[in-house]
């Protein structure tokens, strides 16, 4: 897919419209400031470190440069121009390169009004255009309205990880889930 190219728009629950379209450069610096307010939140995602503009830099070329190539799927979302959060979809290699990976996150004042579940639905939509007919993910066992989502939408979980994280000084499991989209 295209840098930026504009995927669809739909309203969500709260009535604002929502934007989906593939990230482009001019995102970095919405991006890095979404990342570092997603670990300042303490959210349950691995990421405990804020990120630098260099690493980020270096992230977001190699991200795009594998998004022109079709070699990973990426969506953003904006709500009132702002970049609000994103999906991506990282395909496995060789024998498991029918295999998708998907982490998504959205910014705290945007859940719960439907858009992730909009998201991870165009997100197996461009992923079946990859080839890719398996998809994975696997979440911290404390996120509730994450294992909600992906239950409904059909993910089941197919393993568990004891003590994968550890956040605040407890250990948290990790659950694997996968979904067949083919
Ligand atoms: C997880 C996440 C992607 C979900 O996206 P979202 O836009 O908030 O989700 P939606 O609004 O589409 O759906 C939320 C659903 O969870 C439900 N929910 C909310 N809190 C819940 C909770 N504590 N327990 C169970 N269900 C809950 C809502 O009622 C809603 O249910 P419904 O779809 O049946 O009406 C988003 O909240 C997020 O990015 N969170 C922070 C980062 C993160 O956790 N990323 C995932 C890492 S694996």
């Amino acid at each position: 897919m295209k840098a930026g190219a504009f995927i669809r728009k739909f309203t969500a629950k709260d009535g604002r419209e929502v934007t989906l379209r593939a990230p482009r450069w001019s995102d970095l610096d919405d991006m890095l400031e979404f990342i570092n307010s997603l670990v300042e939140e303490g959210a349950d995602i691995t990421a405990d470190t804020k990120m630098t503009r260099e690493a980020e830099v270096d992230w977001l070329g190699l991200y795009l440069s594998r998004l022109e190539k079709d070699q990973v799927v990426g969506i953003v979302t904006e709500v009132d121009g702002r970049f609000v959060g994103q999906v991506e979809v990282s395909p496995k290699s060789g024998r498991s390169r029918h295999v998708g990976v998907l982490g998504i996150s959205l910014g705290a004042d945007y859940r719960d009004i439907g858009i992730g579940t909009e998201l991870m639905r165009e997100a197996e939509a461009q992923a079946r255009r990859l080839g890719i007919k398996l998809m994975t993910l696997e979440l911290f066992a404390s996120n509730e309205r994450a294992l909600h989502i992906y239950e409904k939408l059909g993910y089941r979980e197919v393993g568990r990880i004891p003590r994968h994280n550890l956040k605040d000084g407890r250990y948290i499991d990790n659950i694997i889930m996968a979904k067949d989209i083919e």
